[in-house]
């Protein structure tokens, strides 16, 4: 079971709260009873990566030990594997548990360009109820601009769910 849609770039604040609301209820039923957390990135990677036609690499990057992310479940073209806390958008977010949009990632110093294509970026941390953080997902775009205020309400949602389901 899928959303049953592919949003666009274009889509207007209100269609992508509602397609958001949608691809969380699916994401929901289809991680019922889960208790794998490898299981369920790759299933919220999937889910993500083909509910939005903008989301050209979708994916998770585990803490794995203090100040350092490994790649983790991911959809799109293969990404950098490892990533030092103080380095990228995914070390930005990590460091402070927030998320980070970068609407031009050519304007952000330090950006990681895994794949020439990326114009656009977010990346939401997963955070435990006790505020250990786990890992960041990450979505990159090739359209410059690509993410809102809608997109960072939905993706926060979703990894907030995680955050409390896989402590
Ligand atoms: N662009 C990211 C690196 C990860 S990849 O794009 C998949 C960053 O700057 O953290």
């Amino acid at each position: 079971m899928s959303a049953s849609t592919l949003l666009l770039v274009t889509a207007t604040s209100d269609q992508r709260r509602e397609h958001y609301a949608e691809v969380l209820t699916t994401i929901r039923s289809l991680l019922d009873g889960e208790d794998d957390w490898v299981a369920a990135m790759a299933t919220v990677a999937s889910e993500l990566h083909h509910a939005f036609a903008y989301f050209d690499w979708t994916g998770f990057y585990r803490v794995t030990k203090p100040d350092l992310l490994v790649i983790g479940p991911y959809q799109g073209g293969h990404g950098c594997l490892r990533i030092p806390f103080e380095r990228g958008v995914c070390g930005a977010a990590a460091r402070t548990k927030a998320t980070v949009i970068v609407p031009d990632v050519e304007k952000f110093e330090g950006h990681i360009a895994c794949s020439s294509t990326t114009k656009s970026e977010i990346v939401v941390p997963v955070v435990t109820a006790d505020g250990r953080l786990l890992a960041v997902l990450d979505v990159d775009s090739n359209e410059r601009d690509a993410f809102g205020e809608e997109d960072q309400r939905g993706l926060e949602a979703i990894c907030e769910e995680l955050g409390r389901a896989f402590a």
